[in-house]
């Protein structure tokens, strides 16, 4: 199979390009580098060096033999994302003139994905929204012209349904209404800009699939911890970007490095805020299994893409525990909530989908925790306790 990861060079991106590559499918990753140029702009410090996309690559195939054919190119142009469909693409590396088929696959993760960046000023919201909002319909008119039986694998978000005091379903929502019934996309409403334009996202697939019978599955992940994935254990170079600061950080990573450079936890507000998480190598395995069995043509299907759920409390007494058993001298403090969210609430996710496909959860143990300590640790002095809290308000 022809995989196309679009933003491949991401935190989820470059390990999902090698586990694929790594199965022996062909595999493309396309990026502009607008993580990495975000992280300079805003100086968010990231936790080691990361080689460019091409030298990553580069060494993936010496370490495997596997070649991931490499494209740096915005797909905010509709021109670019067109390429990759009509044969017109211009690859980076490697260079000798590799021309693929169209993709039979393209998993879809260019977005700006983080919600205090949407919410810096209005420039930085119009920038998240436009970027998002036009990868996707591009990515939408390229597949109605040029290949509509392309399966599309989208990482969406759960904070899109945000905490409603009623069970969250997985995508859909029967609906019954003096005596009539009928089925929509479960309501929206999203805490920040980001997750709006995620929202949007959703609502311009759905319209594609509607009108032109595309095929899409739109995976609603929760936020990702976790650093480690069996490929990138083949040679150190090849770690994801990983990021411990407000803006781009994680909670679980965030609160693991916090722990190991003697920063106090930062809880906002009670800390009662409950989400589902995952960890990357599931991320890995949901996509994994999604590609192997994708939506019909004419389908939207959804995926609650979460293992498990946590209060941010929980995950803080949980860091707290394992950083104390390793010797960190870790406290926990509550600060005031930069956000305006519920900080106590009603959380029940619908999330057995993906399990009946075949994803076998990793959960976040003591064990597990302790694992990502370890990685992280090492990169102790490189740690910026400067970019840690920043305090960005809503
Ligand atoms: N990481 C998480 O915890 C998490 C949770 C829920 C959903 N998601 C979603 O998963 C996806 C991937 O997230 P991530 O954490 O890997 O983020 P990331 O920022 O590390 O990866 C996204 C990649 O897309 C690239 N990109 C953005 N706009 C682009 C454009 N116009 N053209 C080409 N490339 C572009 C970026 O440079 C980056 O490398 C996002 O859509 C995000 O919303 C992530």
């Amino acid at each position: 199979m022809h995989i196309l990861i679009l933003g491949g060079d991401g935190y989820l991106g470059w390990p999902t390009a090698m586990y694929f590559s790594g199965k022996g499918h062909d595999v493309t990753v396309v990026d502009n580098y607008f993580r990495r140029n975000a992280c300079t702009e805003l100086d968010c410090g990231t936790l080691f060096h990361v080689p460019s996309l091409s030298e990553r690559a580069a060494i993936w195939q010496e370490k495997t033999g596997y070649t991931i054919q490499v494209v740096i190119g915005d797909l905010t142009d509709p021109e670019v994302m067109r390429s990759f469909f009509t044969g017109d693409v211009t690859y980076q590396w490697p260079s000798n003139g590799a021309v693929c088929a169209p993709p039979d696959t393209v998993i879809h993760y260019a977005e700006q994905p983080s919600a205090p960046y949407s919410l810096l000023n209005y420039k930085y919201a119009n920038t998240t929204i436009s970027n998002n909002l036009l990868v996707t319909n591009n990515l939408m008119f390229a597949l109605k012209d040029l290949k509509p039986d392309t399966h599309v694998i989208h990482i969406g978000t759960m904070g899109e349904y945000g905490t409603p005091n009623i069970d969250i379903e997985e995508g859909w929502l029967e609906v019954e209404h003096k005596g009539r019934k009928d089925t929509f996309l479960f309501p929206r409403q999203a805490s920040s800009i980001y997750h709006t334009s995620k929202i949007m996202d959703t609502d311009l697939m759905w319209f594609a699939v509607r009108t032109w019978k595309l095929r899409i599955t739109n995976l609603m992940q929760g936020p990702v911890y976790g650093l480690e994935t069996d490929e990138s254990k083949i040679d150190s170079r090849l770690k994801t970007i990983f990021n411990y600061d407000e803006i781009f950080g994680t909670v679980v990573n965030r609160f693991i490095t916090q722990a190991i450079v003697g920063y106090p936890l930062t809880v906002y507000g009670q800390g009662g805020q409950t989400r589902g998480y995952l960890n990357i190598k599931d991320t890995l395995q949901c996509v994994g299994k999604a590609v192997q069995t994708p939506a019909k043509q004419g389908e939207f299907r959804f995926f609650n893409q979460i293992m498990e759920t946590f209060t941010v409390r929980e995950l803080a007494e949980l860091t707290c525990t394992v950083g104390r058993s390793l010797g960190y001298d870790v406290v926990i403090r509550s600060v005031e909530n930069p956000r305006k969210e519920a900080e106590e609430h009603y959380y029940n996710p619908v999330y057995h989908g993906l399990l009946d496909i075949g994803v076998i959860p990793h959960y976040l143990t003591e064990e597990v925790m302790k694992e990502i300590f370890l990685l992280i640790a090492p990169f102790k002095d490189a740690i910026r306790k400067d970019v840690i809290f920043k305090g960005i308000k809503w």
